[in-house]
């Protein structure tokens, strides 16, 4: 199995090596092949995503992706911004399910910011569109507003857009998923203000007709954000579009502790998949050796069970990360009082022996 080994800017290539010493430890035969991305891509060949880096992860049975983005790149032009490499690579290789799960491990229950009883026990999982949306989205662009309020000021604008079948795919993802989980199935939109939304909510509706044993409920994105924060167990799967995942699932994140725990999968119709942490490349803490790689050696475990076809294998390097916290150790991030700081490489060193 060829894995394309994509570890980026940042503190991308210190817990992407991390993982891939994990994945060396199963003892199984991966062809791992590295690869520049983001801004290191553009250091290599003037531009965030190469074209062989690209043809790389097409190739490759599945990705493993650190982080891109430095704010040293913030003066390029939008097409060669670092971040670019991450959209590019969802699009080129259709990866249009997104799914983050939210845990809350019980020896973490003091890092997180919410009361304990809140959020003990928390395991939720977000389904976000990856492949349209507002990001995405054309017409885009600046210009001098011809009309509107202030006509002839500076202007910019995005567009929103969904079409049904964008929506069928990702409610069939999403209902999947719940079916094989706590058969609960939230879908988030908008749809009181934005018509994109109201499609969502009524295409969600119809997809749920094949899925009887799942139940569906539809909220607003704002009454999303607070129930997340007030009764975050209350939810099984959510399912929502691009930007509203991304702002949900970052919320999410923080209940569990810290986003350094978060891994994430990003899939297409075929379960081929690029697997990445759910936060970025953290300049702040980029070469101190503290950075936490749980979340990228729990998405080499995604990768393991979606792709891979290596359930088991997923399962030995979660009950290691498990075994490693109730050791009390911790990196930076997710230190409390009484536990055992360490940094990047002594965390995937107690991994691999765990
Ligand atoms: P970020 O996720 O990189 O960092 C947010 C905060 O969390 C920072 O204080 C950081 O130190 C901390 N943090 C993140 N990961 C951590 C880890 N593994 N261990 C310990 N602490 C960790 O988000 P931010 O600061 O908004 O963005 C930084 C750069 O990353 C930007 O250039 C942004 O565009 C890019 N980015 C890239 C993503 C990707 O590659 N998929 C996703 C999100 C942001
Ligand atoms: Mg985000």
């Amino acid at each position: 199995m060829k894995i394309a080994v994509l570890p980026g800017d940042g503190i991308g290539p210190e817990i992407v090596a991390e993982a891939t010493r994990v994945l060396h430890a199963l003892g199984e035969s991966f062809a791992l092949e590295e690869a520049p991305v983001g801004g290191a891509g553009f250091e290599a060949s003037g531009h965030p995503l190469p074209e062989a880096t690209l043809a790389l992860a097409k190739a490759a049975d599945a990705v493993l992706f650190g982080a891109v983005g430095d704010w040293k790149y913030d003066t390029l032009a939008r097409e060669l911004r670092p971040e670019q490499a991450i959209l590019g690579l969802r699009k080129h290789l259709q990866l249009f399910a997104n799914f983050r799960p939210a845990i809350l491990y019980p020896e973490l229950a003091a890092a997180s910011s919410l009361k304990p009883e809140v959020v003990s026990g928390l395991d939720i999982l977000i389904i976000r569109e990856l492949n349209g949306d507002i990001y995405f989205g054309q017409p885009r662009g600046r210009r001098e507003s011809p009309d509107g309020l202030f006509p002839g000021a500076r202007e910019g604008f995005d567009t929103m857009r969904y079409s049904e079948p964008e929506i069928v795919r990702i409610a069939h993802v999403a209902f999947q998923a719940a079916a094989k989980r706590g058969r609960k199935l939230c879908s988030v939109d908008k749809s009181n203000v934005l018509e994109t939304s109201q499609l969502w909510r009524e295409v969600v509706t119809e997809v749920s007709r094949d899925y009887a044993d799942v139940e569906l409920s539809h909220m607003y994105v704002d009454n999303a954000a607070m129930q997340l924060v007030r009764a975050p167990k209350a939810f099984d799967v959510i399912v929502t579009g691009n930007m509203f995942g991304d702002i949900l699932s970052d919320q999410a994140a923080m209940l569990t502790g810290s986003i350094g725990m978060l891994p994430s999968a990003s899939l297409d119709a075929h379960n081929k998949g690029l697997y990445e942490p759910s936060h970025g490349s953290a300049p702040d803490i980029a070469g101190k050796g503290i950075a936490n790689p749980l979340a990228t050696i729990l998405s080499a475990a995604m990768m393991l069970r979606f792709t891979l076809g290596k359930p088991e294998q997923a399962e030995r390097i979660e009950h290691a990360v498990k075994k490693v916290l109730t050791r009390g150790l911790r990196t930076a991030d997710i230190w409390t009082e009484g536990t055992q700081r360490v940094g990047t490489r002594e965390m995937g060193d107690a991994v691999v022996a765990a």
